[in-house]
């Protein structure tokens, strides 16, 4: 296939670009009075509104061709069946078995995976249960109070966040912490409000390798023993969520205490997986199971619904859109819902470790720009803080707002002004104020071109009727399935990340150096190894 940048559509959408370039959004809603209809669409409980954007029937046309110019349909086609499609890594890419119901097959290497996906979610929901209920006793003989989850990156983004999100579906009396970086700062400052006796660790991490994970594990557990005064106390109080059984048991983790889940399962797609185990243990099996059957839907649909009528293809071509056509870096995630205040950080990973890259599928440059940067901040705090950039600066930053119709509090005035201030922003960033508005209102000349807001910053609304877990669920498969579309039409592999590499070895080898006696021995560079005396002689 000739590189998407050499397709007949990607011409077509350049030449189109250079015609819409000049064109408002306020004359696209006049000549029009059925955009807003016409482009918006909606996937489960989701409404998604893409007429605040600088599009036509047209560009979607195009953009449309191009995915279908694109190995896109076969790329889904083959994740879906389960082929390698990480083919740097040889894995197949099957986060959707995860939330695929029992019956359905879905086989690696001619195995079918959903019996065990299922008899994982057994042994998950009976280890909550246990806890939930009481039942599960610490090494003194009192319940759990507090459950701590110990991982980084994919091990800790997606529990962390969806537990902030669902809190308002949690038990009173049982709460989750996530500790995850390798700043001791972290781990201490966790641990200083929990007594041993009535806490759980959680020690997630695919590979059981990850330093920032064990060395706060390692922690964790000698905080354990000290207080309790005994090494066996680690069976009541440590279990594991990984795909490395021996580490898990060399770590000291019973393997019976472990549960597990495979490498199908990418760090960053993996919350629905074992590893949401501390949500399940703070939502209960059975809003988990509305979280899962909230992804399902969407993949329901993205597995069939046409392209032009595919939300996730649309938000992810809208993308490519902005990203491609109008040199957009970035877009930013603006939820107005502040239980959703770690969405943006989650979605960084999602997008940005999927799609940051610079090779296509066979290792050549790609010749286009591939992911933006994410960034974000929940509403109305972000309207406090850059929100000036977004309406006057000179970047163009589409933006992602999401809201919902009610709240899980009983202040309701509170909800009312929040909603307003999204529709607000939204309309405000399309339509902005020309300065024969400003002139209007008698501003004084000296402040009017300060006063202007050009309008066209694009934004997509995305509404629900009530943060739920199963809308949780369907806001992260949509979200998944944008970024495998456009890591598509990229042709990159979205499902590796080499890229944190180097940085990791590096550590590694700078580790040993900062407490060994000066030369010989420091070989970096003359900037590091001066970094690296500076430390040494101030760090005691
Ligand atoms: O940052 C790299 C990475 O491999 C992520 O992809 C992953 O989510 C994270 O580290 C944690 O890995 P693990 O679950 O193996 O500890």
């Amino acid at each position: 296939m000739p590189p998407i940048s050499a397709t007949p559509a990607w011409t077509a959408l350049t030449a189109h670009r250079a015609e819409l370039e000049s064109v408002t959004l306020r004359e696209l809603f006049a000549a029009d009075p059925d955009r807003a209809t016409r482009h918006t669409h909606r996937v489960g409980d989701l409404v998604v509104d893409a007429s605040k954007h600088r599009i036509t029937g047209e560009t979607v046309s195009w953009l449309v061709a191009l995915a279908e110019n694109s190995p896109l349909v076969a790329r889904r086609a083959a994740m879906f069946a389960g082929e390698p499609i990480n083919s740097t890594e040889g894995r197949a890419v099957l986060h959707v078995a995860l939330r695929a119901p029992q019956g359905v097959r879905i086989e690696v290497d001619g195995v079918d995976v959903v019996p065990e996906v299922h008899a994982t979610l057994a042994k998950m929901a009976a280890l909550a249960r246990s806890v939930r209920s009481g039942a599960w006793l610490g090494s003194t003989g009192r319940p759990i109070r507090d459950v701590v989850n110990i991982g980084i990156g994919g091990s800790d983004l997606g529990p962390a966040m969806a537990y902030q999100a669902l809190r308002s579906f949690g038990s009173p009396g049982l709460r989750c912490h996530f500790v995850s970086n390798v700043d001791g700062a972290d781990v201490a400052s966790v641990l200083a409000e929990l007594d041993p006796a009535t806490t759980l660790f959680v020690v997630s991490s695919k590979t059981f390798t990850t330093i920032e994970t064990l060395t706060n594990a390692r922690s964790a557990k000698a905080w354990l023993v000290g207080a309790l005064g005994s090494e066996a106390a680690v069976a009541q109080h440590f279990v594991a969520v990984s795909t490395n059984a021996d580490a898990v048991a060399g770590f000291g983790i019973d393997p019976a205490n472990m549960v597990g889940f495979w490498d199908w399962v990418g760090g960053r797609y993996s919350v629905d997986s074992a590893i949401g185990l501390s949500l399940m243990i703070a939502i209960g099996p059975e809003a988990f199971g509305e979280f899962l059957a909230g992804f399902r839907t969407v993949d329901e649909h993205f597995a069939t619904a046409p392209l032009a009528e595919n939300v996730p293809v649309l938000l992810a071509l809208l993308g490519i859109w902005y990203a491609n056509f109008w040199n957009a870096a970035s877009y930013a995630v603006l939820p107005y819902a502040q239980e959703l205040a770690r969405f943006p950080a989650y979605l960084q990973q999602l997008d940005m470790e999927s799609n940051g890259k610079s090779v296509t599928l066979d290792g050549s440059p790609v010749t286009t720009a591939t992911g933006p940067i994410v960034w974000g901040e929940p509403g109305t705090n972000g309207q406090h803080a850059f929100y000036q950039l977004l309406h006057q600066g000179t970047h163009l930053v589409p933006c992602d707002m999401i809201g919902f119709a009610r709240p899980n509090h009983s202040l309701p005035v509170h909800h009312d002004l929040l909603m307003a201030n999204l529709f607000a922003q939204s309309e405000a960033l399309a339509f902005g104020k020309p300065l024969a508005e400003v002139q209007a209102e008698g501003i004084a000349p000296h402040q009017q071109h300060h006063r202007v807001f050009p309008g066209n910053r694009p934004s997509t609304t995305i509404l629900a009727p009530q943060l739920t877990p199963s809308v949780l669920g369907q806001l992260i498969a949509l979200y998944e399935h944008k970024v495998f579309v456009q890591g598509a039409i990229w042709g990159i592999n979205s499902f590796d990340q080499w890229g944190v590499e180097l940085g990791k070895a590096l550590a590694n080898r700078i580790t040993p150096e900062l407490t060994a006696p000066d030369e010989p021995g420091l070989h970096h560079d003359s900037s590091t190894n001066q970094l690296i005396r500076w430390y040494r002689e101030h760090r005691a």
